[in-house]
């Protein structure tokens, strides 16, 4: 609300700004240096009202686009990122079936939330071993249960990461989602990726199922509602199979 209420009011004296400098550039000589200090200022008056503006939709309550996302392409991005610094011993082996479909929500955040999976996934594969990825197009015609958040009898593109790494402890895993809770070393771990993708599934209207045995692995399902406007696509499971075998 704080920060809120400073970008109002802030937003007013860069408005003063702004209009004072342009109706001044136009009485200026285009050229002259009374012009390039003029347009200088309103340049970074510009800047500050783009910061301004990402105050505001911060106070709001998230920065998000709710646009069509192209789910398998970001997670094919993602993942490719990933690629490139996986440690030794460990292999990603996606499988990637949900064709065009698309959800509503912010690419970046969706890229967010594979990242943080999978390289929690990783994380917890000391010993090495092989990463699953997979991507479906799903529609179910009866609620599912999920650990967090709600499936409906509804479409959904599904994302799931499991990996078979030291898995949790049952107490451990009422905690996972708690903004700092980190059972990694300092450097290492923040604690804030799980309460990230928490954050982004809830705002995209989705739901995450997680299970996890201490000693043989963890797996989290992430169920975003389908979004059937721009992708063309008939109602239905679609997609082709796309797998990746990726060996660093
Ligand atoms: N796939 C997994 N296997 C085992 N433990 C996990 C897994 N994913 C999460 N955890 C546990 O949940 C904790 C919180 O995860 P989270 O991603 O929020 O934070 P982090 O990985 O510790 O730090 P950060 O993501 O900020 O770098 C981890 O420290 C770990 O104990
Ligand atoms: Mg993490």
């Amino acid at each position: 609300m704080l920060a809120g209420g400073i970008a109002h009011d802030f937003n007013n004296i860069l408005c003063a700004i702004l209009g004072s400098s342009e109706m001044a550039l136009l009485k200026t000589r285009p050229g002259s240096q009374l012009y390039r200090d003029l347009n200088r200022i309103v340049l970074a008056a510009e800047r500050g009202r783009a910061l301004v503006d990402r105050m505001l939709a911060f106070s709001r309550g998230g920065v998000a686009e709710r646009i069509s996302v192209h789910v398998e392409e970001v997670v094919r991005e993602a993942l490719e990122l990933l690629s490139g610094k996986l440690p030794p011993g460990i292999t990603i082996d996606a499988r990637l079936n949900a064709g065009r479909a698309t959800i509503l929500g912010d690419a970046t955040q969706v890229h967010q939330v594979v990242m943080n999976l999978a390289t929690n996934g990783v994380q917890a594969m000391t010993a090495g071993g092989v990463l699953r990825v997979s991507l479906n197009t799903t529609r179910y015609d009866a609620p599912r249960v999920a650990t967090i958040g709600s499936v409906t009898a509804d479409d959904y593109v599904v994302l799931e990461v499991m990996d078979h790494g030291i898995g949790m402890a049952p107490e451990a895993v009422d905690r996972i989602f708690d903004p700092f809770f980190t059972t990694k070393n300092m450097g290492v771990g923040t604690g804030l990726g799980l309460s990230v993708v928490h954050g982004i599934v809830m705002e995209i209207g989705g739901a995450i199922h997680m299970s996890s045995t201490l000693g043989h692995g963890s797996s989290f399902t992430i169920y975003l509602p389908r979004h059937f406007g721009c992708d063309g696509a008939q109602r239905r499971a679609s997609g082709s199979s796309l797998p990746i075998q990726t060996e660093l």
